[in-house]
């Protein structure tokens, strides 16, 4: 931590819980809260060239009310393998993660890339069933065995990129959601992050 900043990086493939804790630490602790896969969205839901998307994406590209569907996610991953269009977004995301008064990052590539020194780094994971079944019920759409599948297409796609993969950083914190409730995920994380924070306070 330096200058009262504080960064916390959750990575994870998709429907790991990474989102609701993400959010729920930020509320715990106060902190900012960015949730990059809408970036990434936005890009993919915008059309046309997707290095022109993310070079020119503004404030009404990220209210758009479709980022959360499958299809958005679909077309998220898609343009995140193109170098380009991760390079455009960078500059957003570390600027958000040094803001004063602490700031909370969820997404892929934080810990590893956007913001290798993050003082707590989480790594948020859980079974691609278990994924599966809690996109189904989120969002409804399609049938259960599409949504599995789609998981492992999107797993698939975002671990084996060339350009910021999804993987956890060396010095991440695994947490593993397959059997836990929201509500212990949460706790874990907060317990994490609260001990690190304590740690850093002056003596
Ligand atoms: O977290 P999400 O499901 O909203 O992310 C959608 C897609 O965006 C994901 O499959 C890969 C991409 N993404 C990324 O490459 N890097 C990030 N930091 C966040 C998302």
């Amino acid at each position: 931590m330096t200058d009262g900043r504080f960064c916390i990086a959750i990575d994870g493939p998709a429907a790991a819980g990474k989102g609701t804790i993400s959010r729920a630490v930020a509320a715990r602790f106060g902190f900012a809260h960015l949730d990059t896969g809408l970036l990434y969205r936005a890009v993919g839901m915008k059309g046309g060239d997707p290095i022109a998307a993310a070079r020119g994406l503004c404030e009404a590209d990220l209210a758009r009310d479709d980022l959360r569907s499958l299809g958005a996610g679909e077309a998220a991953s898609r343009v995140a393998v193109i170098p380009e269009v991760r390079a455009a977004l960078l500059a957003f995301q570390r600027d958000f993660a040094a803001r004063d008064g602490g700031a909370v990052l969820d997404g892929r590539d934080i810990g590893t890339v956007i913001c290798p020194d993050a003082d707590v780094k989480l790594f948020v994971t859980a079974s691609a069933e278990v994924r599966a079944a809690r996109r189904f019920a989120e969002i409804g759409e399609g049938t259960l065995a599409e949504v599995l599948e789609q998981v492992r297409a999107r797993d698939a796609r975002d671990m084996g990129r060339a350009d910021a993969p999804l993987k956890p950083a060396d010095d991440a914190v695994m947490l593993d959601t397959s059997d836990l409730s929201i509500d212990a995920a949460v706790a874990q994380a907060c317990a994490l992050i609260a001990a690190t924070l304590g740690d850093q306070r002056p003596r």
